[in-house]
């Protein structure tokens, strides 16, 4: 346990990129982009991917763009840079094609903490409830729901449910509850959480604020409540895109992972980036996330595995509700 004396991280500043100056790709960069076309493979990445892959990658976004691109590409082979849920996600909706995930053992806390056995379990007591999950879940789980959301689209798929059903809203307590404050839906929570998210914490934030005035903070919603109502924006990683490009302010205090700020940086010009530090670390990387290397995604693509596979029923049975979503957020 910290004491309220002990000095809080010192936190990883962003400057501006200087738009004069090459950042030229490395030999192991340029073998991946090589091996890219010769495969005739898209590299999609999630915004908390590192600096070097989010270079290479087609496309580089938040979950939702992620799903987008993936059910409409006409590429011969998906490689995904992000974690395990998302490319399976990728195969659900788009499985004719092999989607490559340069470590399978990218996991997430979030989607572990809900186990597709307690979620059958909890429908069996509850007949008739409502399911939507977040996108960070097994395709277990997205086969047992109605309908998915991902941080983006989460107001406007649950202000889309028949006001006459009881809704269950799983697995990330932080946002759904945040969902359910700006919808005015009453739902019940899962109790499950990102690892990541919730180390941020109000002293440590307030002294960041501090330091930096008039800097707005930006929080993604898996935060916990305490902290998404100091922040300034609360909203999904693309979403954070947008606001610090439209907003009048140089400097912004970012509370998600540490991946994002490469992101900011790169598309966002002449404004500077804080990572909120946690109260152990001057960055909050997710350990998960950061299992996919160039080194990895370069042999991935030269061997052309690992695959994801998803049983051929619960692809089924999961793509609905994510068609559902998609059609839904349109
Ligand atoms: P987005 O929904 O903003 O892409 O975030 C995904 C995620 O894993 C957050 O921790
Ligand atoms: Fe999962 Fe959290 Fe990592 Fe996102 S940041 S992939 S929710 S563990």
């Amino acid at each position: 346990m910290h004491s309220a004396t002990e000095l809080p991280p010192e936190p990883l500043v962003f400057a501006p990129l200087d738009p004069a100056a090459a950042r030229p790709l490395s030999p192991l960069q340029e073998e991946i982009l090589r091996l890219k076309r010769e495969r005739r493979a898209v590299i999609l990445a999630h915004n908390y991917q590192v600096d070097e892959i989010q270079q290479v990658a087609d496309f580089v976004g938040d979950s939702l763009g992620l799903s987008y691109k993936a059910a409409e590409t006409q590429a011969d082979v998906v490689v995904f840079c992000g974690v395990h849920f998302m490319a399976e996600t990728a195969k659900i909706v788009n499985p004719s094609r092999p989607v490559l995930l340069p470590d399978l053992a990218a996991g997430c806390s979030l989607s572990e903490s809900c186990p597709a056995a307690e979620l059958a379990e909890y429908k069996r007591a509850n007949p008739g409830v409502y399911v939507v999950a977040y996108i960070n879940c097994s395709a277990e789980v997205k086969a047992l729901s109605d309908v998915i959301c991902t941080s983006g689209n989460a107001v406007k798929i649950v202000g889309n449910v028949p006001a006459d059903r009881e809704i269950l809203f799983v697995p990330d307590q932080n946002l759904g509850q945040w969902v359910a404050k700006q919808t005015g839906r009453a739902m019940h929570l899962w109790p499950g959480s990102c690892y990541a998210h919730v180390l941020y914490s109000v002293r440590v934030l307030e002294t960041v604020k501090a330091r930096f005035p008039g800097a707005p903070l930006v929080a993604h919603p898996e935060c916990v409540e305490a902290v998404r109502d100091m922040a300034d924006m609360v909203c999904s990683t693309e979403k954070m895109v947008a606001y610090c490009a439209e907003s009048p302010a140089d400097t912004f205090i970012i509370a998600t992972e540490t991946g994002m700020l490469n992101r900011l940086r790169r598309e966002v010009a002449g404004k500077r980036f804080v990572a909120a530090p946690t109260e152990h670390c001057g960055c909050n990387d997710c350990r998960f996330m950061k299992m996919n290397t160039l080194e990895k995604l370069r042999d991935c693509l030269a061997a052309g595995t690992p695959e994801v596979s998803v049983p051929e029923a619960t692809l089924e049975a999961a793509r609905a509700p994510i068609l559902r979503m998609l059609e839904w957020s349109r």
